[in-house]
């Protein structure tokens, strides 16, 4: 065991191997902040962790004890807490069952006991959570299998066995042990660990848009015109496949039979003020102009006959990052970074496993590291420029914190998306329940509002050509028939997307305590509240910021939603009364609904809503005292574009006293119009 920093430790069992996370993906750990913070022991005697061989794999035992819970393990849709569970982490796009298939499966658990192990490995991993105990170990001997059963099915904790890592192939590993004051602070320092949370630019947190696939430039034209002239609010227009000349594999070549002269379309679309955004993913096309300079430096397999780069290596990257680059300089903000989580079983595509990489990556650990080093090399291309930049991705897994990618999927299952922010967020990941199709205007209302307070709020229109306000079902929308009361639908969205552009000067202070601390922005409520039990295993309710707690409605749950309020006084944000937390409340619910409430003693900032952020936007702030003590709030004012934020920003604070709000010298992003108390 070595003390790598406060409260973080390496231990290495057996020959660990060569290519891991942790070699291949280079963190830059944030070492100051970490030793800044105070000093923990590991909370398990060192001796009661032990390791053993088996053909083919490497097993380590971890103690757990019978009061904690576990948690993370990457984007898991289908649990949130995995005590008692047994998971096999492989990437896959399809993760139908809770099996631990995952977009973005992440070696690594948080547990409430206030610490938190990654598992230095790119293999399919195993890890039995509790769920098996070995028969004479200490557990079996001190008669561990009469606790912990109290909830869950009686087989989920039966047992409370340690905890098993199975791994593959390997014959040694490094486990990287982070502890903390309470689980919120251990995984914090996780992602310290890994360059600490990323802030994105500050037009990121609005809402992006994502246009017909089959689109031309006219009808980017017409969508663009009636957002800004329906006054819904877009920041980011994103063009899905057939922007490209090829794209199942890609050329990433403007088509230009289709977007003739598209230059001066990224020209008009940023006039109007959007940002835009490109569909891709890493398959090279032969006819790409990246193609034959790839070829040394790809994989010995093709997916959809294209070359699989090898991001591993240098010139991969710097090949790959120097074609993008001419993108960028043409206007292009973002991309997102789809199909690099493969497809085992379902869909049948993606590389094997066998497959060989010039690195020295197989398959198997190319699958786990693919996302990353995909996200690495375009993060490049922008940090040159000293811009920022802002998207989606479909693969990713440790270290994910600084990158400025947000996880999305096919799959569409409403409850599934809520819980996927929960699990995402203990495990140094952001998630989006993008909203695409809708069976109902109902079905559409509540897929928004969840969407409004999640890391990125995404309408992913790629399969229709109407906005779905004006129409929400596929075929009819696709056929050009507007909804007869369509205005009244768009309104309703309206206002939903408005709420998002309210939130975002108090998302944008919450990411940059991501940044800043490694406290993630969107947290379910056992990472504030780890000793609460009934808040353990609730993956519908999440805290935004400080004070700021929002339960989603999910979709076809009925028209009642419960909610629990953590200990502590809460006021309910839409009718401004006061309720006392430790129990469940119980709130009739109607399409659109979003309930949130605001802790005691919290000084809430919401602004006007813009329909999109300039360079130049002022927030028009309405301030809001919760209780009857003195509160206070900091909001970040920057550039909100450049990499500049790294040399420091300019922290607003603002102050509700007994005699009103204390307010600081003017600054230009940021004035306030409103200012009341609510007791
Ligand atoms: C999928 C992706 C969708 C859409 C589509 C276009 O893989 O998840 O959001 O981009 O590709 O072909």
């Amino acid at each position: 065991m070595e003390k790598i920093a406060n409260g973080l430790y390496r231990l290495t069992f057996g020959e660990p191997e060569e290519l891991t996370p942790v070699s291949v993906l280079k963190p830059e750990p944030r070492f100051g902040e970490l030793n800044a913070r105070p000093d923990y022991g590991i909370p398990f005697p060192e001796e009661e962790i032990c390791c053993r061989r088996r053909a083919g794999s490497f097993l380590v035992e971890v103690p757990l004890s019978p009061e904690e819970d576990l948690y993370g393990l990457g984007l898991m849709l289908k649990s949130f807490r995995q005590t008692g569970r047994k998971k096999l982490l492989r990437a896959n796009s399809d993760p139908a069952a809770d099996t631990g298939d995952s977009h973005a499966p992440v070696p690594f658990y948080l547990s409430t006991a206030g610490y938190c192990i990654l598992i230095d490995t790119a293999r399919y991993v195993t890890l039995s959570m509790g769920n098996c105990k070995i028969r004479g170990s200490r557990q079996d001997r001190e008669g561990f299998e009469s606790a912990g059963t109290e909830y869950g099915h009686w087989w989920v904790k039966a047992g409370s066995g340690n905890l098993f890592i199975d791994i593959p192939a390997a014959r040694g590993v490094e486990l990287y042990v982070f502890c903390g004051e309470d689980m919120k602070d251990a995984l914090a320092r996780y992602n310290l660990f890994s360059g600490g949370g990323v802030l994105p630019p500050i037009w990121g947190l609005g809402v992006m848009y994502r246009a017909y696939m089959h689109g031309d430039r006219e009808r980017i034209y017409t969508l663009a015109k009636e957002l800004r002239k329906s006054e819904m609010p877009c920041d980011i227009f994103g063009l899905e496949p057939g922007w490209q000349t090829h794209f199942y594999s890609c050329t990433y070549q403007w088509d230009e039979e289709r977007f003739p002269d598209h230059q001066k379309m990224l020209t008009d679309l940023a006039d109007m003020g959007f940002k835009v955004n490109l569909w891709e993913h890493a398959y090279v096309n032969p006819q790409s102009p990246v193609f034959e300079d790839l070829k040394p430096y790809a994989g010995d397999q093709y997916v959809w006959d294209g070359l699989v780069p090898d991001f591993a290596t240098e010139e991969a990257q710097r090949i790959f990052a120097a074609y993008h680059a001419g993108l960028v300089r043409e206007g292009i903000s973002g991309f997102k970074l789809d199909e690099c989580d493969n497809s085992d079983f379902t869909a049948n595509w993606g590389f094997a496993d066998f497959t060989q990489f010039p690195s020295g990556l197989d398959g198997e650990q190319m699958h786990t590291l693919f996302g990353a080093l995909y996200q690495k090399t375009i993060i490049r291309v922008f940090e040159k420029e000293n811009v920022r930049t802002w998207g989606e991705v479909r693969n990713a897994t440790a270290f994910a914190a600084p990158n400025p990618y947000v996880l999305y999927s096919d799959l569409y299952d409403h409850e599934d998306f809520v819980r996927g922010m929960a699990s995402a967020s203990c495990s140094g990941i952001l998630w989006t329940p993008e909203v695409r199709q809708a069976e109902s205007e109902e079905e559409l209302l509540v897929r928004i509002a969840a969407a409004v307070v999640s890391p990125q709020m995404v309408i992913n229109s790629y399969q229709v050509k109407m906005p779905p306000w004006v129409q929400w079902d596929t075929a009819k929308n696709l056929e050009g028939e507007r909804l007869p009361n369509a205005d009244e639908l768009t309104q309703k969205c309206r206002s939903l997307l408005n709420m998002r552009m309210k939130l975002i000067p108090w998302l944008y202070a919450a990411y940059y305590t991501y940044y800043e601390k490694g406290i993630p922005p969107i947290r379910p409520l056992v990472l504030d509240y780890p000793d609460d039990q009934t808040a353990r295993p609730v993956y519908d309710e999440y805290l935004l910021g400080e004070g700021l707690l929002a339960a989603p409605v999910i979709f076809g749950k009925g028209d009642r939603r419960r909610i629990w309020l953590p200990k502590g006084n809460w006021y309910d944000y839409d009718t401004g009364f006061r309720l006392e937390g430790g129990q469940w409340m119980e709130r009739k619910v109607r399409p659109g609904d979003l309930p949130l409430f605001v802790r005691e003693g919290t000084l809430l900032a919401l602004a006007e809503p813009e329909q999109y952020i300039g360079e130049h936007t002022c927030f028009r702030l309405h301030l809001t005292a919760y209780g009857a003590e003195k509160c206070s709030l900091t909001l970040i004012s920057d550039d909100g574009v450049s990499c500049c934020y790294q040399k420091g920003v300019r922290k607003i604070q603002y102050t509700a006293d007994r005699d009103g709000l204390v307010e600081p010298e003017a600054d230009e992003r940021y004035c306030v119009v409103d200012y009341k108390r609510i007791i």
